[in-house]
């Protein structure tokens, strides 16, 4: 029997150094667009692909996530005291959201690290890791794609996404086997081999690992087992090529955009098509940037 996917890991312990100096003190996943933080984006998306309970591996500005899904009282009082009821209930939504629960990576040592470090608290079952500066905007939540493939195959699912030449060193690149899957071809892919950020000449193929993935509990025995790779780190994509030596992964093209809110033009594009899309701000938005348009500022 495949057994449930609960449990979704966010790692939110890195350095952030393409957001500095706003990352200084704060990890980069506290970043608002618009007005929500980018772990809020991921965290809502998980409950929208049935998580039960989230982890959060942080670092440094620790209080500024635990705080977010935390209760404030006294910001609750003062909201109460003013008859501010709709802010009210919306800060109240975030705390009763879902259990979250954390665990320390005191040092920056990579994302396969992060990942290690839940071990305890996810135990020996199969669970769902989100980067959070991969926002995703989809009409079915991409993790949700993911586990339906997990729920088929009961094997790790890697989110892949298309990159172009010149971007492709900057990703987790996998070769793979298309696999028909629900009368589709083109859409899931068995893994035979993954590459971490390979100069475009070495890249096995253009399918990017983007920040979603299901993975089977072995991933922690093998990320325990590998050394640091790319930039003296253990990287996670070194893990999972260990994992395949005896469990297959599969890497599914999830539908969907996907922006790189980690990096600060990525960030930006998210910020202007969310402003745009949003119902209370889109329009006056949107006659602002056409007035920019029509004053000559965007030639
Ligand atoms: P990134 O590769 O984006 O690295 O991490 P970073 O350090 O956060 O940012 P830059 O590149 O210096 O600007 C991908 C994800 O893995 C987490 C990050 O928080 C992010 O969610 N991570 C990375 C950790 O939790 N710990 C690490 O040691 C490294």
């Amino acid at each position: 029997m495949i057994q449930k996917v609960r449990k979704a890991v966010f790692p939110a312990a890195g350095l952030g150094t393409r957001f500095l100096p706003a990352t200084k003190a704060q990890p980069k996943e506290m970043l608002p667009l618009v007005d929500k933080p980018l772990i809020q984006y991921g965290v809502e998306e998980a409950i929208h692909s049935g998580i039960q309970n989230i982890i959060i591996v942080t670092g440094r500005g620790k209080t500024a996530i635990e705080d977010h899904f935390d209760k404030s009282f006294e910001l609750e009082r003062e909201l109460e005291q003013r008859h501010k009821t709709d802010l009210l209930e919306m800060v109240r939504a975030i705390s009763d959201m879902i259990d979250v629960a954390y665990i320390r990576q005191k040092e920056a040592l990579g994302l396969g690290h992060a990942v290690l470090r839940a071990r305890e608290l996810v135990g020996r079952e199969p669970f769902a890791a989100v980067l959070s500066d991969d926002v995703i905007d989809a009409e079915i939540p991409c993790l949700r794609q993911l586990l339906d493939v997990y729920n088929f195959y009961g094997a790790s699912v890697l989110a892949l996404m298309e990159v172009p030449d010149e971007s492709i060193s900057a990703y987790g690149v996998v070769d793979g086997e298309p696999v028909s899957h629900e009368g589709s071809s083109g859409k899931l892919f068995r893994i035979r081999n993954l590459v971490e950020k390979p100069k475009a000449a070495d890249a096995p193929s253009r399918l990017a690992i983007i920040g979603r993935y299901i993975l089977t509990p072995e991933i922690f025995d093998s990320i325990a087992a590998v050394e640091p790779g790319a930039g003296g780190e253990i990287q996670l994509t070194d893990a999972l090529k260990h994992l395949l030596r005896n469990r297959p992964i599969y890497g599914y093209r999830f539908e969907g955009k996907r922006y790189d809110a980690g990096d600060k033009l990525g960030f930006l594009r998210a910020t202007v098509e969310f402003a745009l899309a949003r119902y209370d701000l889109g329009s006056q938005f949107r006659a602002y940037l056409k007035g920019l348009f029509s004053n000559g500022r965007l030639d």
